[in-house]
């Protein structure tokens, strides 16, 4: 209901005027010569079977059946999906239709979408079945199946699996594959070397366990979310896998209201190269914002909280990754070098929960010593969102639950010298040491004002 809405609202603005007088009024737009072009190459890789696209875009009828939504879709650009404002910043694998083939798309509905010859339909473009990234190394599957309920909260659940190395490994890419994709919202991966994943797992019966009390530093090995791809690690980078470890998924449920049976695969692909650099995480704000204050009242339309860095070396910007909840609305990071020329780095302007990734540079960009991260993250609690959770809207601090709130942009990036990172890490260190503080102090500040307004926050 809450999507239809947006879908409709989002169709009726006048982006697309200037477009539509481009495409010749006497042209005759049919489907076979203009427009399963543009489907099966833009739509078709998820819209068809046993892709995460709830139905299939393959053939006429298919368009045909869903005509006038797909002219809103393509029009409001909520398909293809792809969140980051188009030439700020040049990402690998951008997903974005033109406004001339918006345009076609809109003649063709408004002039009754007609087939045209069917022998001159061009054929569907070669779609890799199975795993995208070609045949993996190796392969592992959670070890004993997990049963989500039909209904109830959010199921925060990790899972070990053995890897079976057993020797060092490089992995340059890993690809996740949910069993049971209605329920499975989003995954995180790491490698547990220490065993204790396993132990803690081992402390009950039930498949998995919750939270990571007692489980000590993991190697992280990125992760995925509806809509989002394989995750491939910087060429000269790859992710050093420790031997006999287990590999962790930190999977978040959300129940469908029918019960679903979860094993997930997760694709491993090895480099023989070694990393030859190495890569720093540069989050901001850090602690996904635990330290920022996040305390946002209701109906307030626009909360904003922000941080900044100041490299102490010059790096390689490799991707950006922006993370809030369903209130999280535009996400803005940038930076600015000791000459003051400003370097767009990503905006996306239109959060959706639903649609998370990370974004990979076309060329990785080169900051120099002196240059400073900014990174704004901006939340909407009004009624008006059609994407708040919350009907009438409530107070959100920061939590881990998605109808809590989280924000912050997570770069990586690598040192144009790899013994620079010592020095970039150690100046993170004190951000993150300083958030760490704030979030402590802010802890103590909401558990008082509950105390004082017992029943009016949860
Ligand atoms: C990256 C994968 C992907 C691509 C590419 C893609 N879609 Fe989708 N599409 C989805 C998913 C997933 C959904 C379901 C969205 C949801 O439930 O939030 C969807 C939903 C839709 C819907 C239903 C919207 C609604 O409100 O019910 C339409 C129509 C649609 N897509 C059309 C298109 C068209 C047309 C294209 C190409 C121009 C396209 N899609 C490209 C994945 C994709």
């Amino acid at each position: 209901m809450t999507r239809l809405l947006l879908v409709v609202c989002l169709a009726a603005l006048p982006m697309f005027g200037a477009a539509a007088a481009k495409v010749g009024d006497a042209v005759d737009v049919t489907f076979s010569q203009h427009i399963a072009p543009i489907v099966f190459n833009n739509c078709t890789s998820c819209h068809r079977p046993g892709q995460g696209a709830p139905f299939a875009l393959t053939s006429y009828d298919d368009v045909y059946k869903r005509g006038m939504l797909i002219q809103a879709v393509t029009e409001s650009r909520f398909m293809p999906p792809w969140q980051a404002r188009e030439g700020y910043g040049h990402f690998i694998g951008e997903r974005r239709l033109s406004a001339e083939q918006i345009a076609l798309i809109g003649k063709w509905v408004k002039t009754g979408m007609p087939e045209g010859d069917a022998a001159a339909m061009p054929k569907m473009p070669d779609f890799p079945e199975g795993w995208q990234l070609g045949e993996p190394d190796l392969v592992v599957d959670m070890e004993i199946p997990y049963q989500v309920p039909a209904d109830g909260a959010d199921i925060y659940r990790n899972f070990p699996a053995a890897i079976g190395t057993t020797e060092h490994k490089w992995v340059r890419a890993v690809e996740f594959r949910p069993g049971s994709r209605s329920v499975m919202h989003h995954s995180l991966f790491s490698a547990d070397a220490s065993g204790k994943a396993r132990e803690v797992d081992a402390r009950d019966e039930e498949t998995g366990f919750s939270g990571m009390a007692g489980v000590p530093g993991t190697t992280k090995l990125g992760g995925w979310a509806v809509g989002s791809g394989p995750r491939v690690f910087p060429q000269e980078a790859p992710v050093k896998l420790p031997p006999n470890a287990d590999f962790l998924f930190r999977s978040h449920f959300h129940p469908s209201g029918k019960t679903e049976t979860e094993v997930s695969s997760i694709a491993l692909y090895f480099s023989d190269e070694p990393a030859t650099r190495v890569r720093v995480g540069i989050q901001l704000p850090p602690l996904y914002g635990r330290g920022s204050n996040i305390d946002i009242p209701a109906g307030e339309k626009e909360f904003t909280i922000r941080e900044q860095f100041t490299l102490p070396a010059a790096v390689d910007i490799y991707s950006a990754g922006p993370h809030a909840h369903y209130i999280g609305k535009d996400f803005h990071g940038w930076a600015v070098l000791p000459n003051g020329e400003e370097v767009p780095l990503i905006h996306v302007p239109d959060w959706d929960f639903n649609w998370q990734g990370s974004f990979v540079y076309a060329e990785p960009v080169r900051l120099p010593a002196g240059a400073t991260i900014h990174v704004e993250v901006t939340y909407d609690n009004s009624a008006e969102n059609p994407r708040n959770p919350h009907n009438p809207p409530k107070r959100v601090t920061w939590g881990l639950a998605s109808f809590q709130e989280m924000g912050s942009i997570s770069f990586s990036a690598l040192p144009v010298n790899n013994e620079d990172a010592e020095l970039i890490r150690q100046e993170y260190g004190k951000l993150q040491a300083k958030h760490t503080m704030q979030a402590r102090e802010q802890m103590k500040g909401h558990k008082e004002s509950i105390r004082r307004n017992t029943g009016t926050d949860d």
